[in-house]
């Protein structure tokens, strides 16, 4: 076994903004892993990188230290392309559930490996959490077999696979240590480099419910995922999308879940909310345009919309829900899982057109009902939920409902629903909705 490290002495150096060698973040990181070093001076050494940053250099070396904390898969044994997606987090954000099976429908393996919830952002793991049964803890060989056998396998950061990353996610979680670009950088590639497909498409997210509040912040993360992976010869698409407002209308674990697994149903497409069938579509057709499956954008999107119309996506997902040990019930509307029944409403303070949405807020007023940790051993209420029915540039009249709470008992309900309607700002003009996607990138490698 190596010497301890000089845990104080590396977050001296970082404190004042020293550059630190990559022997130094590997032992820290290492001593953290196994238990050496205490969280809070893991903790002290994560606001000095916020504070203080990592270059390039230093974030490669993190990167890799996050890696070296487990084992990474070979997928060597899987006929198809491998193709991954992760997004840096917002609210309401559910495309992976949609996306895994639709991508795999299309041709792909997608070994995808995600996180929990993050600051004021949902995480996919917990959205999974909610279906009865679920395994997120696979063995490394039960993972690749369903991968194998469905197309599509999600699971979480565990012992074996990038346990570094979480065990710092859910430190940075309750630490105000998330929206910070190296680490970021850090914790997403070290996961998906661990999981090992060939290709990685990330799902930048850019205002008030995002990590990143504008593009400048954006590119800066982009620049920083696309040169780390390029390190390890990954070919890496960055899609810029809105997160001014809610993606889709339902926030919270079960309600999430319903709200994609019903999008996916054959005639869903239509029905669903069209932020979120536009953005799936989009991101599942730039894995395949990245995985060389398709020549262009328009057969990729044909492609994508045809195994979704037809149900295909559908199938795949009923498939990799039960291999994963999840018991649904696809005839009932809500694949019978348990949300909580309406408690309260957000409304308008006035008649106009909606302007802005302070997303963050939203995603802290889920919190609020019990739907997110405050402290690392916190245990999450996966029922309660809040549909958001305002869009921004929407016309409302005083009054009108802007969201229903879900679940938290009449004063939480109430004091999410103040707060909510806090968040909405209203103005007397015509207001344009935002775009969508905002702009892509794709790796010189690709
Ligand atoms: N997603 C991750 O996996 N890690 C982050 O730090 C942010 C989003």
């Amino acid at each position: 076994m190596s010497a301890a490290p000089d845990v104080l002495g590396i977050i001296e150096r970082k404190k004042r903004g020293r550059e630190l060698t990559a022997d130094e973040i590997a032992a820290l990181v290492a001593g953290f892993t196994a238990g050496q070093v205490p969280a809070y001076q893991m903790s002290a050494w994560l606001m000095a990188v916020w504070f203080r940053g990592l270059n390039p250099a230093e974030t490669v070396a993190l990167t890799d230290a996050m890696l070296a904390s487990g084992s990474q898969l070979d997928l060597s044994c899987l006929s198809c392309p491998t193709a991954d997606k992760h997004s840096t987090g917002g609210v309401g954000d559910k495309v992976s559930l949609l996306l895994a099976p639709l991508a795999a429908a299309c041709g792909l393996a997608v070994p995808m490996l995600s996180g929990r919830g993050l600051g004021h952002t949902g995480g996919t793991l917990d959205k999974l959490a909610a279906i009865p049964g679920y395994r997120t803890d696979l063995t490394n060989d039960e993972f690749l077999r369903v991968v194998a056998e469905v197309g599509c396998a999600v699971i979480g950061q565990g012992p074996t696979i990038a346990p570094a990353d979480g065990r710092i996610y859910a430190l940075r979680d309750v630490t105000g240590t998330v929206d910070c670009v190296p680490l970021i950088t850090a914790s997403i590639l070290s996961k998906k480099l661990a999981a090992g497909p060939a290709s990685i498409v990330i799902d930048l997210k850019i205002g008030s419910g995002a990590f990143m509040p504008d593009l400048a912040s954006g590119r800066a993360l982009a620049a920083a995922l696309m040169a780390t992976a390029a390190r390890w010869g990954r070919r890496t698409s960055v899609v810029f999308s809105d997160m001014s407002q809610p993606l889709g209308t339902a926030i919270g674990h079960a309600s999430e879940v319903i709200e994609a697994f019903s999008a996916l149903r054959p005639a869903g497409r239509a029905r669903a909310p069209a932020d979120l069938v536009a953005l799936t579509e989009e991101l599942t057709a730039e894995m395949l345009l990245l995985a060389r499956l398709e020549p262009g954008r328009a057969a990729a999107l044909a492609r994508v919309r045809r195994a979704w119309d037809e149900g295909l996506a559908f199938e795949r997902m009923l498939r990799w829900v039960s291999a994963q040990g999840g018991r649904l019930a696809p005839d009932r509307e809500d694949f019978g899982l348990v949300v909580a029944p309406p408690a309260g409403e957000a409304t308008a303070a006035r008649a106009g057109w909606i302007e802005a949405v302070d997303c963050r807020e939203v995603g802290l007023s889920l919190g609020d009902l019990g739907a997110a940790r405050r402290s690392v051993e916190d245990s999450l209420d996966l029922t309660t939920g809040i549909l958001f029915h305002a869009r921004i540039g929407q016309r409302v009249d005083k009054d009108q409902p802007l969201a229903t709470i879900l679940g938290g008992g009449g004063p939480a309900a109430r004091a999410a629903a103040h707060r909510i309607a806090g968040a909405v700002t209203i103005a007397q003009e015509r207001v344009d909705p935002p775009p969508l996607v905002l702009e892509r990138l794709t790796s010189p490698a690709a």
